[in-house]
């Protein structure tokens, strides 16, 4: 379907999409190759769809295959639950030379790739993302972590892949909420990137489940989705300025996941409510207009996707949530705002009165 390369100055990678990808993961990794030893990651359901496809194809690359089964779920995207990769690169004697593989979203993306960075001292890592989040974001780009328990991902490093494969065909036993999660990541890009992509998903008659959505449109999706990263991650890398309009939406959105102890709200519902605090916040601030705004909202709500305030959250703790953000910049919140589809700014210009004001509305 389409090879996106992400050009960086250490180091180039490809961004394979293409139906069937899963069953050439040994094919396409055997031009990264360094050593034959490989330590695949997963969590019970993705291994159970798509393991043992996986390793097949890796055994018939000429791969020594181990794997590592973690728990799925936000909730453990910790400390302990990467003590258990790392027990495993031991116990299978992984070397410099090996290659750790991401099967999942993007909970065993981050842990993978960060297990990856810091074991030996940095390892290859393939990430072969299975949830529509994973795929246009998460896996790309070389963002790896864990969660601080105060904190979403306080603890990580940068860690580019030596591939990422796409197969769409995976997406098929995605959980629906899942997807509609995806989906709020691709709105970003329309309103932060890509205004093409945003008016070919406001031509689409929906967008709320992978069975709703034209096989076109959901190349489209995929296409347009990993370039915009995949240019935004070229320019800048290391998050030293452009790369931060990536955060579109998370900055309210990650207090509300916080709040909610990143199991009531997903990432991406969080990140759509962040979306429209941030529309409304540009509102207020004559950055951009009502139509902008109502364009976007129309968006969200086509992919099923909240766009208030989940139930009983204090608007005050989200005020004082919002000062342990990664974003904030001598004391400052930093937001990222529309001002036109396809471009955003950077701003710490946002007052607590308008900020309580906005997500009043949003209760
Ligand atoms: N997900 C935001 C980034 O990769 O920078």
């Amino acid at each position: 379907m389409a090879s996106i390369t992400v050009q960086l100055p250490q180091a180039s990678y490809e961004i394979a999409i293409a139906s069937g990808n899963l069953d050439q993961l040994g094919q396409k990794m055997q031009p990264i190759k360094q050593g034959k030893k490989v330590l695949l990651v997963s969590n019970p359901e993705i291994f159970g769809h798509y393991g043992e496809r996986a390793i097949a194809s890796l055994q018939q690359a000429g791969f020594d295959v181990s794997h590592c089964i973690l728990s799925a779920g936000e909730e453990y995207k910790t400390l302990p639950t990467l003590q258990i990769i790392y027990d495993t690169a031991l116990e299978h004697r992984l070397e410099r030379s090996s290659t750790m593989v991401a099967l999942g979203g993007g909970v065993v993306g981050d842990l993978t790739g960060f297990a990856a960075a810091t074991w030996l001292r940095g390892l290859n890592v393939v990430q072969v993302p299975t949830s529509l989040l994973a795929m246009v974001d998460a896996a790309i780009g070389g963002k790896t972590g864990v969660n601080h328990p105060i904190g979403k991902n306080l603890i990580g490093a940068f860690h580019q892949p030596s591939l990422v494969l796409i197969d769409p065909d995976v997406l098929k036993t995605l959980p629906v909420r899942e997807f509609r999660g995806g989906m709020a990541e691709v709105i970003k890009y329309g309103v932060i990137w890509d205004a093409e992509l945003f008016v070919q998903m406001e031509n689409s008659h929906s967008l709320d489940g992978l069975n709703n959505l034209t096989p076109g449109l959901l190349e489209e999706i995929l296409i347009r989705s990993c370039q915009s990263k995949a240019d935004v991650v070229m320019k800048d890398e290391k998050e030293s300025s452009l790369r931060a309009i990536l955060n579109y939406g998370h900055t309210v959105g990650h207090a509300v996941e916080s709040l909610t102890g990143y199991t009531m709200v997903t990432h991406g519902e969080a990140v759509a409510i962040g979306m429209v605090a941030a529309s409304q916040l540009a509102l207020e601030l004559g950055m951009w207009d009502e139509e902008c705004d109502r364009r976007q909202l129309a968006l969200i709500e086509k992919a099923a996707l909240p766009t208030r305030l989940s139930s009983g959250l204090d608007i005050e703790e989200i005020l004082v949530t919002l000062q342990t953000d990664k974003k904030v910049k001598d004391s400052k919140v930093r937001f990222v705002l529309p001002t036109g589809l396809g471009v955003v700014t950077v701003t710490d210009r946002v007052s607590t009165d308008v900020l309580r004001r906005v997500l009043a509305r949003m209760q």
